[in-house]
């Protein structure tokens, strides 16, 4: 039986993948074994001795001591991805809304209220003023074809757009998941001067801070819709506003707002609701629930933010897992210390993500606790589970 504690509200759905038969679940509960966690601060925690996996409904994980978690042998697991058609739908919106003058229209109409005015005849009369331009047939670029970009992407090309995307390091799988109409641009600049819409989908760091600026607005079409729904810091604002006041972009949309960009005629701000649905919190409860799961059972690691991916097929009745640090000969003291207890080994994989090296062993045959025992004593081992096939 694990023990996994709950340290937020987490959806249903999720925890109930976790067979009671195998698992007890609560939001207090003694010796755990997991936990999973959306907002809850774990910074100044005492996280239990017992926990050997920590899995973060959503993709950041500010809230938790990753490092410490790292020294102590606990695995992080986030989320990535499970929030993305949420951010997409959002995105789609923020192409029509800044496409068509819905939003100021509904402004407007509401404005008639009590006015005294003949709705009908005053609606068919300023309507002119709120006409806008379609998706259909125009370019859209995008920066960054991660799991939001090319859910982008894909959506795009399904409205009637051309799409040009942008990204040095796209993974194979989303380059296997994205349509073939989408066109492959080398070049930022390339991109950016043959767009009529750009989104932008990248993480916010170091590279890509202030990654639109005045020189890269400079070089694209007059008029250019901009969205962005990924990080503020992307975008330098100020830059932006010149832009939007010189008529050389026509509309900024954001679901990050900053103070200095609220009150802007061409730019709509939306309080950060790109993964504020209730399917994706119940996307990330399942894939939470799934990845602490898998790896209480099996010792197989996917989406660790501290753990290499490790995944070996457990085909044999034990295994031990041993994570370690990334340092030279442990995994020749592993394999002596295993064959001096008459223990045969069945497959293995070693793996490592920085300073920590992560293995499983399939053994044929049961082990005794000596063994283990003497797989602990191993200077630089770290964590040691030893796991009974219960398939
Ligand atoms: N609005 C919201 O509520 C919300 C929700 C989830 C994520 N986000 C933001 O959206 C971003 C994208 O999310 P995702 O799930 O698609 O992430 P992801 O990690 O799946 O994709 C990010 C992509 O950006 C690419 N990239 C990195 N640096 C680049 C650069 N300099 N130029 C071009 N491409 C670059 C990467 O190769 C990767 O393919 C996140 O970093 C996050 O900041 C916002």
């Amino acid at each position: 039986m694990f023990k996994i504690q709950t340290l937020n509200k987490i959806s249903k759905k999720g925890l109930d993948l976790l067979s009671r038969d195998d698992y007890e679940v609560a939001g207090e509960i003694p010796n755990p074994d997991g936990i999973i966690v959306r907002s809850f601060d774990m910074q100044t925690m005492d996280i239990p001795a017992s926990v050997r996996a920590i899995a973060r409904a959503g993709a950041g994980v500010n809230n938790i001591p990753v490092q410490k978690c790292t020294e102590k042998g606990i695995v992080v697991f986030n989320t990535p991805g499970a929030n993305a058609n949420a951010v997409k739908e959002l995105v789609l919106t923020g192409m029509l809304l800044s496409s068509r003058r819905v939003f100021e229209g509904i402004t407007w109409t509401k404005s008639l209220k009590g006015q005294d005015v003949d709705i009908h005849q005053v609606v068919e009369k300023e309507k002119s003023k709120f006409g806008g331009t379609e998706l259909k047939g125009k370019k859209l670029g995008i920066i960054g074809l991660g799991a939001i970009g090319v859910m982008v992407a894909n959506d795009a090309i399904a409205l009637g757009m051309d799409v040009i995307g942008y990204d040095p390091y796209i993974t194979i799988d989303n380059a296997w998941g994205m349509d073939h109409r989408v066109q492959k641009s080398n070049s930022l600049d390339v991109l950016l001067s043959e767009v009529d819409y750009l989104t932008i989908h990248v993480p916010l760091n170091d590279s890509t801070k202030g990654m639109i600026n005045a020189d890269k607005l400079a070089l694209m079409k007059k008029g250019v819709k901009i969205l962005n729904f990924a990080r503020s810091g992307l975008v330098n604002n100020a830059d932006l506003m010149k832009g939007l006041d010189s008529g050389q972009v026509g509309f900024y949309i954001c679901d990050i707002p900053d103070e200095e960009i609220l009150d802007h005629a061409k730019i709509l701000c939306i309080p950060h609701l790109g993964a504020s649905t209730e399917e994706a919190e119940e996307n990330c409860a399942i894939m939470a629930a799934k990845e602490i799961s898998n790896y209480l059972e099996t010792g197989n690691i996917k989406n660790s933010v501290n753990f290499p991916e490790t995944d070996l097929p457990f085909t044999s009745d034990y295994r031990i897992t041993i994570s370690n640090k990334n340092i030279p000969s442990m995994v020749g003291q592993i394999t002596t210390a295993l064959a001096s207890g008459k223990a045969n080994i069945a497959d293995m994989i070693n793996k490592h993500k920085g300073d920590t090296a992560y293995n499983i062993i399939n053994l044929d045959d049961a082990l005794s606790p000596e063994v283990v025992e003497n797989l602990k004593k191993i200077e630089g081992v770290i964590s040691v589970r030893y796991l009974e096939n219960k398939k």
